[in-house]
């Protein structure tokens, strides 16, 4: 589920006649899912390639058709301005060269052209199309002008087009999409300016080239830190452990195996970061000696020597700057608050996001139940955040950005 923001969004969904018209029943249903409200115009062409009853079933409203334009069976209702005036965001997606040609022109001689012009919302198009046309100096000039009134225009997707052809052209996922949606939608803009550094997920250790040491992190709190912090618009890079977990649009991810190689990531990367959260699950312990063939099953007990890996938090506490904030993360199962104090002061953090696991919460769970203590000396009282990691992260941010008002 997407951050509890998102619910009751109103959502215009403008779908022109390209090819990947097809993939826009998913995308309805995914905002609905999170609850949405979503109203559709389809062009005449966009209708001949996906089906309005398909959309009208899955918004659960009607498909706005171009014969709608002047339609006299709405009354006294003008269905261009009405559906302009109600929606928080306009997307539209796929967008043809030649609506992101009505846009440019301000050309309002169909339903979705008239409604592109009284909507005052944020407007995102996504251009689909072959890419000999997406590279041709009209539909770049359209996708230009858009840009320079405010619109976004994001980048289509290279790889195999439908038409046959490969290169620049591709509808960008549904997941793209809808994060995009968000971040044009997010009420919060506290993060812009600011460059946040998010770690996430478990470390790796490898034995053999078969076996390695880990912990069930699924790195959920990270991501959705890293997708948040995002929304709110942060320049935000992740660090990545090994997760199945989609990469959030719009988020620089660096993909790490071990603790070795997430250290040099966060250091690479520490320079000009306003914000550092360190929510890996970051091994302790690396083989002394790995095996570089397969460890043969032997008869009787076997002996692994382990080395202490070097702590993140704690490098990175000695490497900040005064300026930056760093963030780090304690699960604890007992004396949390105690705890959390001892790991603010050895690793010289900021805040510490004290996780409690001890009823099964945290680890691999989708639910958060955290404590937020702040370094002494700023009066700061802790926070307590209980619900989904949306929620943990929401609350992460904004005792962050408090620290940021405070410097
Ligand atoms: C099968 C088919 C697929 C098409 N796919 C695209 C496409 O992906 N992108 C695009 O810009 N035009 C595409 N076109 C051309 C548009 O449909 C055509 O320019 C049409 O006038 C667009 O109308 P609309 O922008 O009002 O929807 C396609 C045409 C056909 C017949």
């Amino acid at each position: 589920m997407p951050p509890r923001w998102t619910l009751d969004k109103k959502i215009l969904l403008g779908v022109s006649g390209g090819i990947a018209a097809y993939k826009t029943p998913e995308l309805v249903r995914t905002w609905i899912k999170s609850g949405a409200e979503v109203e559709i115009i389809l062009t005449d062409t966009a209708a001949r390639l996906v089906s309005p009853l398909t959309l009208s079933t899955l918004s659960k409203r009607r498909a706005w058709r171009d014969e709608d334009l002047t339609s006299d069976e709405h009354g006294w209702t003008i269905p261009h301005i009405t559906l302009g005036g109600w929606a928080d965001a306009l997307v539209v997606a796929p967008c043809t060269a030649n609506v992101l040609r009505m846009a440019a022109s301000g050309d309002s001689g169909t339903l979705l052209g008239a409604a592109m012009l009284a909507c005052h919302a944020p407007k995102i198009f996504f251009p689909a199309m072959n890419s000999h046309m997406w590279a041709n100096p009209a539909a770049k000039a359209n996708a230009q002008l858009l840009r320079e009134r405010g619109c976004r225009v994001i980048d289509p997707d290279s790889g195999a087009l439908a038409c046959g052809y490969e290169g620049e052209g591709r509808l960008p996922s549904i997941e793209t999409i809808v994060d995009e949606t968000w971040f044009s939608l997010c009420p919060l803009r506290d993060l812009e300016g600011k460059k946040v550094l998010v770690t996430a997920g478990p470390t790796r250790e490898y034995i053999d080239p078969v076996r390695f040491i880990s912990n069930p992190s699924s790195g959920r709190m990270g991501y959705a830190l890293a997708s948040e912090a995002r929304y709110r618009g942060g320049d935000v890079t992740l660090v990545s452990g090994p997760v199945s977990l989609r990469a959030p649009s719009g988020v620089k991810i660096i993909n790490v195996t071990t603790a070795r190689e997430m250290l040099d990531a966060c250091m690479a990367e520490l320079a000009g970061a306003d914000l550092i959260i360190k929510a890996a699950a970051v091994g302790d312990y690396r083989a002394v000696n790995y095996s570089g063939q397969k460890i043969k099953r032997a008869s009787g007990p076997m002996t692994l020597e382990l080395a202490q890996n070097d702590d993140i938090a704690h490098a990175i506490g000695r490497a900040k700057s005064p300026g930056q904030i760093l963030v780090g993360f304690a699960a604890e199962t007992e004396n949390i608050r105690e705890n959390a104090l001892k790991k603010i002061e050895a690793k010289r953090l900021d805040m510490v996001v004290a996780n409690n696991v001890s009823d099964g919460a945290g680890f691999g769970s989708p639910f958060s139940d955290v404590e937020i203590h702040f370094a002494g000396g700023r009066g700061l009282s802790p926070v307590y955040v209980s619900g989904d990691k949306w929620e943990a992260a929401s609350g992460i941010l904004d005792a962050a950005v408090t620290l940021f008002r405070m410097k």
